[in-house]
C-alpha cells in the first residue's frame, strides 16, 4: 500500500478550503510536537514529505497527502500549544474539531500520544469529542525509542485500560518510533486493513 508514490495534495488553513472528498481518508491528530509529521514521513519512507521541527507548532494547516492513489493521509496541526497567540490557538482548535466531526470519508483518526507521557487531560478532551461524534480512533504511542524496555508494556496496558469505556476507541494500542522504525510495519498493516474494508 505504501510502496509507490506519496504526493502532497493541498494544505487547508480553514474548513472552507478543504480538498474535495475522494476515497478513504485517515488523519493523524495529537498534541503539538508529538511526532505526527515525522510519522507521516516514516510511513511513506519520504523524509521530507511532511515538514517537521524541534519546536512545537510547525504544522499550522491540515496537510493532505495522496498515498499511491489509494487513500488520503491528513497531517493535522497539533493541539495544546500555548506559546502562540491565543487567537491562533482558538482558530486551530476550532478547525481541528470541525474537521474531525464533519468529514464523511474520514475512516479513522490515529490519535498520537507521546509514549513517554501517556494520555493528558487535553488528549482525553479530544477523545471525548470523538466519542461524542462517533468518530472511530486508534491510539498510537510515539517516540517509543525514548522508553525503557521495562516501561513499554505498562504504558501500553495503562492506555488500553483508559480506553476500555470509550465507545469509539479501537482497543489495540500501537507503540511506534520514527527514529528506530518500531511499530511502523504494524501501523501500515492497520491502515491497510482500513483501506481494504
Ligand atoms: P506539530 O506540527 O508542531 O504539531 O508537531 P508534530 O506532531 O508534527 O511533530 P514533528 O513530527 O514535527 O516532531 C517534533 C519533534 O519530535 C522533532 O524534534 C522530531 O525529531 C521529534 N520526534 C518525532 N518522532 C520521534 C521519534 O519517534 N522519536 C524521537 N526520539 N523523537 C521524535
Ligand atoms: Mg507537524
Amino acid at each position: 500500500l505504501f510502496a509507490g508514490t506519496a504526493d502532497f495534495v493541498s494544505a487547508a488553513p480553514s474548513l472552507g478550503s478543504l480538498p474535495p472528498m475522494r476515497g478513504v481518508e485517515i488523519a493523524f491528530a495529537g498534541r503539538s510536537n508529538v511526532g505526527k509529521s515525522s510519522l507521516v514521513n516514516a510511513l511513506t519512507g519520504r523524509n521530507t514529505l511532511a515538514r517537521t521541527s524541534h519546536t512545537p507548532g510547525r504544522t499550522q494547516q491540515l496537510n493532505f497527502f495522496d498515498i499511491n492513489g489509494r487513500f488520503t493521509l491528513v497531517d493535522m496541526p497539533g493541539y495544546g500549544f500555548a506559546a502562540v497567540e491565543k487567537a491562533k490557538v482558538a482558530a486551530w482548535t476550532e478547525l481541528i474539531h470541525a474537521y474531525l466531526r464533519g468529514r464523511a470519508n474520514l475512516a479513522r483518526v490515529y490519535m498520537l500520544i507521546d509514549g513517554r507521557h501517556g494520555l493528558k487531560t487535553i488528549d482525553t478532551d479530544v477523545l471525548d469529542g470523538l466519542d461524542k461524534a462517533a468518530v472511530s480512533y486508534q491510539i498510537v504511542l510515539t517516540k517509543g525509542d525514548e522508553l525503557k524496555k521495562s516501561e513499554v508494556s505498562a504504558r501500553i496496558r495503562g492506555v488500553e485500560a483508559a480506553l476500555a469505556r470509550r465507545p469509539a476507541a479501537y482497543p489495540e494500542v500501537l507503540l511506534t518510533s520514527s527514529r528506530d522504525a518500531r511499530g511502523i510495519a504494524e501501523l501500515r498493516a492497520s491502515i491497510a486493513r482500513l483501506v481494504a474494508e
